[in-house]
């Protein structure tokens, strides 16, 4: 967790909205194009520069925690296998064979001594070296010490893996520069100590366009409404203390209990108990604590269109669940994520999706109320106008 003091002047800062009546604010209302949701140049151009030239936080570090341990997923149109090593690293490489292209190993997470592809078996050790080739002889010479997997810039942060999916052999990748990247940020996420949670149960969900998707990630002003039955039972709504680090921000939501400090002496508060903190790393990376013991992470990826998106949900238990009361409150907690996010958040998002051809709208307005929402949008604009080098 964060240190107490960060969490006591969280806390005082959202009981302080709380009995005022504010929130955290932007200067100004913000309109924001619809062509920037639309708009299928732009999209492209979007998923190139800030998916596919940023890291992007593929995996937990504790879906794969041994030597030996990998994940394989597709994204973006993009099969990566990430593995660790016989020297306990974690790698990435495009999840494609250097024979013919056959993705190597299926999607998941598992153990492997080495991976052979299902097509000719031509076999790769966790390091993605080329050590043996079915029929080597018949096949002829090739040059094995250049045919490794292609490798994908990769590091292990704060019980992350940060990968880009653009392989560091391209002379037009840029370094990846994760600490850079980080900044601040990487401390914040650190304070979570994603590694020694255990991973309950993971799922992906079909979701509207990323920037929909996203933006409802980003403000508490809808959640009295959208989730009164679900999460929203949980939190104040429209009250929101947020602080930046760079491109990434932290929210910080009170919890409906919030009210009770006012009257007890501050040497007594407990201050994690009133407050939730959501860490919303650029682009796609939401890391919600809703309730004490349970940790909500999503991930967010752009489809092949505009309004398409696939959010990988993994639901985190301070704890293997061990009795049944345990296993309720995890099951119950996974429930009731589940319906906030795909029937509530989702259906909201598909609702938007459906009205915007109407003309109803040329822009959307983003309130002073909704100040991580224009971070976002800011940030997306001054990624999309540097230069592709710069992260
Ligand atoms: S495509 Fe992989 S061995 Fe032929
Ligand atoms: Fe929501």
């Amino acid at each position: 967790m964060e240190d107490p003091a960060t969490l006591l002047a969280l806390a005082e800062r959202a009981l302080q909205h709380l009995q005022q009546g504010t929130t955290d604010s932007a200067a100004a209302p913000m309109h924001m194009p619809l062509l920037a949701y639309q708009d299928p140049e732009r999209y492209a151009a979007e998923r190139e520069r800030l998916f596919k030239r940023l890291p992007l936080a593929l995996a937990l570090s504790l879906e794969l925690p041994e030597v030996g341990d990998y994940k394989a997923l597709t994204v973006i149109e993009t099969p990566v296998l990430i593995s660790r090593g016989d020297d306990g690293r974690v790698r990435a490489f495009l999840n494609v064979c250097r024979h013919r292209g056959a993705q190597v190993c299926a999607d998941g997470c598992a153990s492997a001594r080495v991976f052979s592809c299902p097509y000719h078996a031509w076999v790769y050790d966790r390091q993605g070296a080329l050590v043996g080739r079915y029929g080597e002889d018949t096949f002829g010479d090739v040059d094995e010490a250049s045919l490794g997997l292609r490798e994908l810039p990769c590091a292990e942060r704060a019980g992350l893996i940060w990968v880009m999916l653009t392989p560091s052999a391209e002379p037009s990748t840029p370094a990846m520069d994760i600490d850079a990247w980080l900044g601040e940020f990487a401390a914040q996420l650190a304070t979570l100590e994603l590694d020694s949670w255990h991973l309950y149960e993971q799922r992906s969900l079909p979701g509207p366009g990323w920037k929909i998707t996203m933006d409802g990630y980003l403000e508490a002003y809808h959640h009295a409404l959208v989730h009164k039955d679900t999460v929203g039972q949980h939190t104040v709504g429209n009250l929101l203390v947020l602080d930046t680090f760079g491109p990434h921000q932290r929210l910080t939501f009170g919890r409906k209990s919030l009210s009770t400090l006012a009257t007890q002496d501050k040497s007594q508060w407990q201050p994690g108990e009133h407050i939730r903190l959501i860490h919303s790393g650029f682009p796609n990376l939401s890391i919600s604590g809703i309730l004490g013991g349970f940790c909500l992470v999503s991930q967010i990826y752009p489809g092949p269109t505009p309004d398409t998106t696939t959010t990988v949900q993994s639901i985190l238990t301070a704890n293997e669940p061990a009795t049944a009361a345990e296993k309720k409150a995890a099951q119950d907690f996974s429930a009731m994520v589940l319906k906030a996010v795909q029937t509530e958040d989702y259906g909201i998002g598909f609702s938007i999706q459906g009205g915007m051809q109407s003309g109803a709208n040329q822009a959307f307005i983003f309130g002073r109320n909704e100040p991580a929402v224009q971070n976002y949008h800011r940030t997306i604009e001054r990624l999309m106008n540097q230069d592709h080098n710069e992260l």
